[in-house]
């Protein structure tokens, strides 16, 4: 089968996984019905591939070419959740570009010299509990177990319930340092999210930073009580103090050359009739440096009267997650058939979380036309695709033989 034929009906049988028929749009929340379909797919893919397939601590799906235990893996790969609405390649472009590279290298007759791995990280967007790169934060100890367990969803059911009800043990939950350990080399596909490689003209670039970033959650509190028989005057509207902070998020983002967003809001109760008791106001902000994000929030905090709390702050390091590993720089070019386009990145991604915990990554991007991400006009062209496969290809063969 040509990489083509093996992209598409690959590409294509994930495709119809928790897709919006109206939308376009894909909601695949952790430990949703929708991700365990998710995980379902990802083990056959896998065994079909005679790769051993298993689940770590952290919720994250490993598929294995060679002894695990052999230690200093070459991985690839990336994420199959997606945010509420989102698009189709943000994540699931570096997990199958990671099984065609797996059938590439078995087209080219290479026989790895070292363990090579695909994996899924798991909740890498936090859509359903807050926290972004979750199953990579479990994974190496940078995002304590009890606190994940005790997030709640919109519903209001913890993290642990849905753990139980999918069939885990939420005490198993937690750090996995043996298989941390098993891990040499990182190298991350990801749809570019963003026109640079539009604007440079390229099909796949390398990574050169993940600009820091982080989240916070504003818990504003007011006096509930009866929207119709409460005079102005005697409210304590928390909503008020909510319009007032997601004013002065963009206002200090300005301020600060950084990038601040609220795009998540709980009511509580969340009546119509009835003037909210509290309300929890989410932020994301980014910036080139962590001061500038820290600068922003400190802004907020004073804005809003409380401590916004730390939910997934900037990775320390992060910095150096899309460092130039000289192969995915070599190979970054040969895929765009020139030069080395090397861009940074303002998205997050698991690789700076891995290179936080000190393993040593790399990220090539694929172009993204739209330049759209985390909505339904998501979008690369599959030549791009198959170019960012090959370019793949050539690191993983490099790292293996290596
Ligand atoms: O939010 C991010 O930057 C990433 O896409 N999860
Ligand atoms: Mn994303
Ligand atoms: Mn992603």
């Amino acid at each position: 089968m040509s990489l083509a034929a093996g992209f598409r009906s690959t590409w294509d049988t994930l495709g119809a996984i928790g897709r919006d028929p109206v939308t376009g749009g894909y909601t695949r929340l952790v430990w949703s019905d929708t991700e365990r379909t998710l995980r379902e797919w990802f083990t056959a893919e896998a065994r079909a591939r005679a790769l051993d397939v298993h689940e770590d601590r952290a919720g994250n799906l490993w598929a294995w070419w060679g002894d695990p235990t052999a230690g200093d893996a070459v991985v690839t790969g990336s994420h199959l959740d997606a945010v509420p609405a989102g698009g189709a390649f943000d994540g699931p472009l570096g997990v199958v570009s990671g099984l065609l590279a797996v059938d590439e290298l078995r087209a080219r007759a290479v026989a790895p010299s070292r363990p090579l791995a695909l994996v899924a990280f798991s909740d890498e967007e936090g859509g359903r509990y807050g926290i972004a790169c979750a199953g990579s934060r479990l994974l190496t100890g940078q995002l304590d177990p009890a606190r994940a367990l005790a997030l709640t969803d919109d519903d209001g059911r913890t993290q642990a319930e849905a753990v139980r009800a999918s069939g885990r043990d939420p005490d198993h939950l937690g750090a996995d340092p043996d298989v941390l350990a098993r891990i040499g080399v990182f190298v991350e596909l990801h749809v570019e999210q963003g026109r640079g490689l539009v604007e440079l003209d390229a099909p796949v670039g390398v990574a050169t930073a993940i600009r820091a970033h982080g989240r916070w959650r504003f818990d504003l509190d007011g006096r509930p009580d009866h929207a119709g028989t409460t005079r102005l005057e005697d409210r304590q509207d928390p909503m008020l103090a909510q319009a007032r902070l997601v004013l002065a998020t963009r206002d200090a983002a300005a301020r600060h050359g950084a990038l601040a967003t609220v795009g998540k809001v709980r009511v509580h109760p969340g009546a119509v009739n009835a003037i909210p008791g509290r309300v929890q106001v989410w932020v994301d902000a980014r910036a080139d440096e962590e001061v500038d994000v820290r600068a922003v929030i400190g802004e907020l905090e004073r804005t809003a009267g409380t401590t916004g709390r730390e939910e997934s702050g900037p990775p320390r390091g992060q910095r150096e997650a899309a460092r130039r590993d000289r192969r995915a720089t070599s190979a970054g070019g040969r895929g765009g058939g020139g030069p080395v386009r090397a861009l940074a990145t303002g998205a997050g991604h698991d690789a700076g979380v891995l290179a936080t915990a000190g393993v040593p990554t790399a990220m090539l991007f694929v172009r993204n036309p739209t330049g759209i991400s985390h909505a339904p006009d998501e979008h690369a062209e599959e030549a791009d695709c198959l170019t960012g496969v090959a370019a793949l290809t050539d690191v993983l063969a490099e790292l293996v033989a290596s």
